[in-house]
């Protein structure tokens, strides 16, 4: 195949990706022939696939509606992805237009078409970062241009901690986050969980290990446990559709696969 002008080089396009995997099934444009088989095959087992990545987004969506609405006015992203319909800053900019986004995430081709599309914003960037590196990600020199962390900061994590492994340690990676914010500031996640059949769960994790970034999904109470110093907002750690829905149309969670979503302030 020949190599789209907006593929950095370093991109091995025939090697699937989880970032353009995602992009493929909320409708974006940045995904290969590779990603699509995958996600095509996946759907023979799993017909919801794409209908799940795109409850997905529409939480992330309605989180940062809600965060903005309660007057946060700086986002730290971490996992963003390819850019898509309803990106953060978009969202969070038609509460307050002064809103600041800095987006970090792992995949090249994620951070590639987030600096295209950021180009002449000067209150949104994007920074490579890897979350298992966290110290780096928020002492980044870009990150700490645009953010305060003297005034509140709501970090995302949306669909990422699924990909970080327990010898990463993330549950410390999050304290390291929480020590670093002001009081007022929040914790948004989403979380694809075990919280199912064994073999169904197994079945999902297995088709990720395709991908550079293979999934370590957990149960609801561990995933509560990234949340430990925050406090839950209502409805509290709850399937994703049903985080304050609105009148987007809704997957109903069928007992197969859940996915978590909370979002929490800190006291
Ligand atoms: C499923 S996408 C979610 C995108 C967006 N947060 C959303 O919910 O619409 C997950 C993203 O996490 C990124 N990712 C995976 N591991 C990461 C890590 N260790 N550090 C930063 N980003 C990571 C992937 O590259 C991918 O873009």
């Amino acid at each position: 195949m020949t190599h789209p002008d907006w593929l950095p080089p370093t991109v091995d396009p025939t090697v699937p990706s989880a970032a353009r995997i995602y992009d493929y099934c909320v409708g974006g444009l940045h995904n290969f022939e590779v990603d699509r088989d995958m996600v095509r095959a996946a759907s023979q087992r799993w017909p919801e696939l794409p209908a799940i990545m795109r409850s997905n987004r529409a939480f992330l969506r309605r989180a940062v509606d809600y965060l903005a609405a309660a007057g946060v006015r700086q986002f730290l992203d971490i996992g963003s992805g390819i850019p898509t319909a309803g990106n953060v800053h978009e969202v969070a900019q038609r509460h307050n237009p002064d809103a600041r986004v800095v987006y970090v995430d792992i995949d090249p081709v994620a951070v590639a078409m987030s600096g295209a599309l950021l180009a002449d914003n000067r209150s949104a960037r994007v920074v490579q970062g890897d979350f298992t590196d966290i110290d780096a990600v928020l002492t980044h020199p870009d990150v700490r241009a645009l953010l305060d962390f003297d005034e509140p900061v709501a970090v995302l994590m949306v669909a990422l901690l699924h990909f970080v492994p327990d010898s990463a340690e993330p549950g410390t990676a999050i304290g390291r986050i929480r020590d670093v914010l002001s009081p007022g500031s929040y914790l948004a996640l989403s979380h694809f969980s075990s919280d199912g059949p064994p073999e169904d769960v197994a079945d999902v994790v297995a088709m990720s290990r395709a991908t550079p970034t293979p999934l370590h999904l957990r149960p609801g109470a561990r995933i509560a446990s990234f949340f430990d110093g925050f406090t839950l907002v209502e409805p509290g750690l709850v399937e994703l559709d049903t985080w304050r829905p609105d009148g987007d149309r809704s997957r109903t969670a069928n007992g197969r696969f859940h996915d978590y979503a909370g979002v929490a302030t800190l006291s």
